[in-house]
């Protein structure tokens, strides 16, 4: 049997006989001639069955082959005389497996519902192909920005006993007669780290009961969170920039393909350096009252806000500085005005909305004891992280990035459902 290869690696071995595996995506046929268009995850490669080249019984059972038949195909790798394209000239067939019955996804239109109930066959399809690599090569390289620039690793646990982001969201869980909730973040564990290690960050799933339906809401989404020890808030916003204009070029740079497939903008994109303008939360509120908006100043920032903003720059934008009491008990507040809290949001352009959130922590004892009785959060549950206040105090800071968010501006798509393999939403737990 010749040497099985990749069908992205058909360049390197011109006029060799080779082996594929993979699945049937498409096929045309022309009285003498079937082309296969054969997908093996690395690509998708045309194999052509010439009525010469086989015999009769290869030539009659490649044209009843069904969308997704299992197929290892032999022949040898032909490069078309002037495009930069290849093909193999089929000389011998084996089917693995023939679908049991007509494949549910054909090439026609499908409705979004139907395609989200057939999430496991849809991952098959080129656009969503594309998006899942995509989206690992944006993880791949977040992992590499981090791992690169002096962070450690620390994975933060799941199960846990208090609220980050506020009680309304969280999910809970029985937990050997007691309760315990699925984790909003691991930022809380991510400031231990970092008392430990200098610069941490954790890199998982978590999770929010989002009871509201919106393009840009999970219930259960990848967040990837940096905290640094001795960090205050510009450190804190200079990281983000740094980190965003780290991390998008290398993802356009290695996956052009995948994106211009997805027919996404590239100059959008290419846009993406430094400096990323930075606004006071009042600038915003100014930029929306010039829109037309009626934003009070103590708003908070929905979906429709965050696109009126994000309008007014090429690039993401962050705001900083917002009212303290529309934001999480841990913010430490601006010392210059302390109406306001050191933090900051990154607000991705052309609608896509917030990406990123973080900021400095209050690093101040009785203030952050103050700030759980104020919130009425159960002091017992956060015993151990005000011992980080008791034990070596330091100003420090950090964020969390959503990983769908990024890959849906990324991307340039719509809804988040399409940004990780199997979302759960609000009212959709399968498959
Ligand atoms: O702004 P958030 O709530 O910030 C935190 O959780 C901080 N504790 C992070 C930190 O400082 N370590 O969430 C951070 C990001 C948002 O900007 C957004 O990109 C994403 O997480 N996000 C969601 N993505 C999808 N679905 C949801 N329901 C999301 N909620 C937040
Ligand atoms: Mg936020």
């Amino acid at each position: 049997m010749p040497t099985h290869v990749q069908v992205a690696d058909l360049p390197q071995h011109v006029d060799e006989e080779v082996t594929l595996k993979g699945w049937l995506y498409n096929k045309r046929s022309s009285g003498k001639l079937h082309f296969l268009e054969l997908r093996d995850g690395s690509g998708i490669a045309n194999c052509v069955v010439y009525i010469k080249d086989v015999p009769a019984e290869v030539f009659a059972r490649a044209d009843k082959l069904a969308q997704e038949s299992a197929l290892i195909v032999h022949g040898k790798v032909r490069k078309h005389p002037k495009l930069d394209q290849y093909e193999l000239g089929l000389t011998a067939l084996e089917v693995v497996a023939e679908p049991l019955g007509e494949y549910p996804i054909t090439p026609k239109e499908h409705g979004t519902a139907f395609l989200m109930d057939h999430r496991h066959l849809w991952l098959r399809s080129r656009r969503q192909h594309a998006i899942l690599r995509v989206r690992a090569e944006i993880v791949r390289q977040i992992r590499d920005y981090f791992d690169g620039h002096g962070f450690t690793l620390v994975d933060a646990p799941i199960f846990t006993p208090a609220a980050c982001e506020g009680t309304t969201s969280l999910f809970e869980v029985g937990y050997f007669g007691d309760k315990a909730y699925l984790t909003q973040s691991g930022q809380l564990y991510m400031e231990a780290a970092a008392m430990a290690l200098g610069k941490a960050y954790c890199f998982g799933p978590t999770f929010r009961a989002e009871k509201s339906k919106t393009r840009r809401h999970l219930t259960e989404f990848w967040m990837v969170e940096p905290e640094v020890a001795f960090l205050d808030l510009e450190g804190n916003m200079d990281l983000a920039e740094d980190f965003l204009c780290w991390v998008v070029p290398r993802v356009l740079e290695r996956r052009r393909e995948e994106l211009s497939l997805l027919e996404r903008d590239l100059q959008k994109l290419e846009n993406v350096k430094k400096p990323l303008p930075r606004i006071r939360y009042d600038e915003a509120i100014e930029i929306l009252r010039r829109a037309g908006k009626p934003a009070q100043l103590g708003d908070d920032f929905g979906g429709d806000e965050e696109t009126v903003i994000s309008e007014q720059f090429d690039r993401p934008v962050i705001i900083h500085r917002y009212p303290a009491e529309i934001k999480a008990f841990y913010m430490k507040r601006d010392p210059a005005d302390p109406r306001f809290a050191a933090c900051m949001d990154v607000i991705a352009p052309e609608g896509f909305g917030e990406i990123i959130g973080g900021g400095q922590r209050e690093d101040d004892l009785a203030t952050l004891e103050a700030s759980i009785a104020a919130h009425n959060l159960p002091r017992a549950a956060f015993e151990w992280y005000l011992d980080l206040r008791r034990y070596g105090s330091v100003p420090h800071a950090g964020f969390g990035l959503g990983i769908e968010r990024t890959v849906g501006w990324i991307c340039g798509l719509h809804h988040v459902r399409e940004t990780i393999p199997f979302p759960r939403l609000m009212g959709k737990i399968e498959p």
